[in-house]
């Protein structure tokens, strides 16, 4: 998975490409290229290198790179090693075809073989197949067009006109690359420059391209991010379609159909402070402190006054399955305690990519719910069509507009979390489950009234997220500090808080590099009890404090004190009224009280503040932590 941006316009391409990609860098960051066309000169000015977007915007001038037309990338190795070599952009044979790509092509060895043994390959990547293709593609093209024998760009014309809205050598060019693209299995968003053609080809297969739109000039992108500094006027691609975007005009066709007209300009409403740190020193602080923010935004527009609407009918006698993958597949998990909660009905949750390979049967009774901050992770876009190809109704809880999950499910409801830069996800899962328990009061199908004082206290989350922010930060940081010093930590809770502990582990191994474990608090005693030490400290979640199932409240005390019992020190999180812990544990960090199924919200909002905190302890690189990237479009 990679981030690819393309230009074409007036300006100098190079600040703006490189400021483009150093805003979509989270789609992937071990290595980088950026090729830039000088039609007026004839010539191409191409970098690859390892090193991050911001050292190329300090040391790559735009006297040796000009020109008005550009295309970059930011990568995520899938096929070869992160090195220059494999970095983007790919040429064909006489380097006069550039390809950026986000994707896979799963055939490419065999195009190669079948196809491609005369040409010289300089990658190892999956991705070179395509400036191949397109280069032999369009010599065919040529042949049969006009009496040249040698294929270049610059010295072809061809007078018959196609298309009223291409000229002859767009539709040439065109032709040939939406040829090459059929021989593609696998998946796509591509941008390709041609060298002497003053526009950029964009064509997508189940990855996401937006087109910005600008005054004389025009912008591609795998992601909105890196377009807002320059427009908020974006056109999403569809799947399938092909882009011919010149700085003045767009040409877009679907199969061998135009449909320049029906792909309408969306608004984007997130302003470029929105997409930026904001005075925070990580994207994933800033986006812990919109938490609360996320919560209201959520929660507006799908809580009226006239009740819960959530843009979509959902029978309450259905059967629910839940897919996802990561903090999302843990949102899920939440979501399964939730509905059961509210609204008695049961739910499966089954991660994506066990669910796409194993031999689940599911009626055409059952709704599936996939959720995917990102709308784009290949395991559950993955499973959404195998829950299509059951006859089940989907619906997919998403955080980005128009992405791929959007166009398969048959619903969407969207989280409303704004941009999330960080890879680990933190609004976007408070979001999720704000999303889930407005499911489950939706699918109780009770009158408003019976749920009048629930729905006030759902209201009150934003307020108790900043709570915990504004009260709670200042403990959490010196715990912080105290659990940076050790390599293994287990986080244990109960019930609704059980994949929250997961979500606590998931966070800091990720970020900090710490080895974290989450664990049903019930369930160290048969096994991990023989790792406890004074060296493994257990962050557990005290449930049931409040309102909520006293037994519950009592059995996680018991499992805290056999923990402490074994020598591992234990942090508790708990609700401000409960002063009974304390007595038993190190430290306590305490959230504001709330009805027990609603606690996974201050403690997600503390445990995301410790994760933080303790990585930054640490001097890891939090927003972009080693091998993960933000959305994996790679099963
Ligand atoms: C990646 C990210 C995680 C995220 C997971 C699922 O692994 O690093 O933060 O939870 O993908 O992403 P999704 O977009 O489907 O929620």
């Amino acid at each position: 998975m990679c981030g690819i941006v393309g230009y074409v316009g007036e300006r100098a391409a190079l600040p703006i490409l490189l400021g483009s990609l150093q805003r979509i860098e989270y789609r992937g960051y071990d290595s980088c290229g950026i090729l830039v066309q000088d039609n007026a000169s004839g010539e191409v000015h191409l970098y690859k290198g390892l090193e991050p977007i911001a050292s190329l915007i300090q040391n790559l001038d735009v006297s040796q790179f000009p020109g008005t037309i550009g295309i970059g990338h930011t990568r995520w190795a899938t096929h070869g090693i992160p090195s220059k070599r494999n970095a983007h952009p790919h040429m064909d044979c006489k380097g006069e075809i550039a390809v950026v790509h986000n994707g896979i092509i799963e055939n490419f060895q065999s195009l190669k073989d079948r196809f491609l043994s005369s040409c010289q390959f300089r990658s190892e990547t999956d991705t070179e197949v395509i400036p191949h293709l397109i280069e032999k593609a369009l010599m065919k093209a040529m042949k049969a067009h006009t009496h040249h024998k040698d294929f270049s760009p610059l010295s072809y014309s061809y007078s018959h006109s196609h298309s009223q809205s291409l000229t002859a050598d767009e539709w040439l060019l065109k032709e040939a690359i939406r040829e090459s693209l059929s021989y593609l299995a696998g998946s796509y968003a591509i941008i390709v420059a041609v060298k002497g053609f003053d526009g950029l080809i964009a064509a997508r297969k189940e990855s996401p391209l937006i087109i910005g739109l600008g005054d004389r000039e025009n912008f591609i992108a795998s992601d909105v991010p890196a377009v807002l500094e320059q427009t908020n006027r974006v056109i999403y691609l569809e799947e399938g379609d092909l882009a011919v975007v010149k700085k003045d005009r767009i040409y877009i066709e679907n199969g061998a159909v135009e449909v320049t007209g029906r792909r309408g300009a969306s608004m984007i409403p997130w302003t470029i402070e929105d997409a930026e740190k904001g005075g925070y020193e990580h994207f994933m602080l800033k986006e812990i402190h919109e938490e609360p923010k996320a919560i209201i935004d959520t929660l507006r527009g799908y809580l009226t006054e006239d009740g819960i609407n959530l843009g979509i009918e959902i029978r309450s006698n259905i059967k629910i399955l839940m897919v996802a993958c990561g903090t999302s597949y843990y949102a899920a998990l939440c979501g399964k305690y939730i509905i059961e909660h509210l609204a008695g009905i049961p739910v499966r949750v089954e991660l994506a990519s066990e669910f796409n390979y194993s031999d689940f049967v599911l009626g055409d009774d059952v709704t599936v719910i996939a959720i995917t901050q990102s709308g784009e992770t290949a395991d559950t876009l993955t499973a959404l069509k195998k829950a299509k190809r059951f006859g089940c109704r989907t619906v997919a809880i998403t955080n980005v507009l128009g992405s791929s999950a959007t166009r398969i499910a048959d619903d969407t409801i969207y989280i409303r979390a704004g941009p999330e830069i960080g890879v680990a996800a933190t609004k976007s899962f408070i979001a999720q489950l704000i999303i889930l328990y407005l499911l489950g009061f939706y699918l109780a199908m009770k009158p408003e009234h019976e749920f009048e004082e629930w729905i006030e206290e759902l209201k009150r989350m934003p307020q108790l997220a900043q709570m915990v922010l504004d009260d709670a930060d200042a403990e959490i940081r010196q715990y912080a500090r105290y659990l940076a010093g050790f390599e293994d930590v287990f986080f244990v809770g109960r019930g609704v808080n059980l994949p929250v502990a997961f979500e606590g582990a998931l966070k800091l191994k990720e970020i900090s590099y710490i080895h974290a474990e989450g664990y049903a608090a019930g369930e160290l005693k048969h096994g991990p009890f023989a790792l406890l030490t004074q060296d493994t400290p257990v962050v557990a979640i005290l449930s049931g404090g409040s309102d909520g199932d006293s037994s519950i409240y009592e059995k996680t005390l018991g499992n805290i004190k056999e923990i402490k019992a074994r020598g591992a020190p234990v942090i508790v999180i708990t609700v401000k009224s409960d002063d009974e812990v304390e007595k038993y544990v190190d430290a306590v960090i305490h959230v504001p009280d709330t009805r027990d199924i609603f606690s996974p919200i201050p403690t997600t909002v503390a445990l995301h503040l410790l994760a933080y905190w303790t990585a930054r302890t640490r001097g890891c690189e939090i927003d972009k932590p080693r091998n993960l990237a933000k959305s994996v479009t790679v099963e």
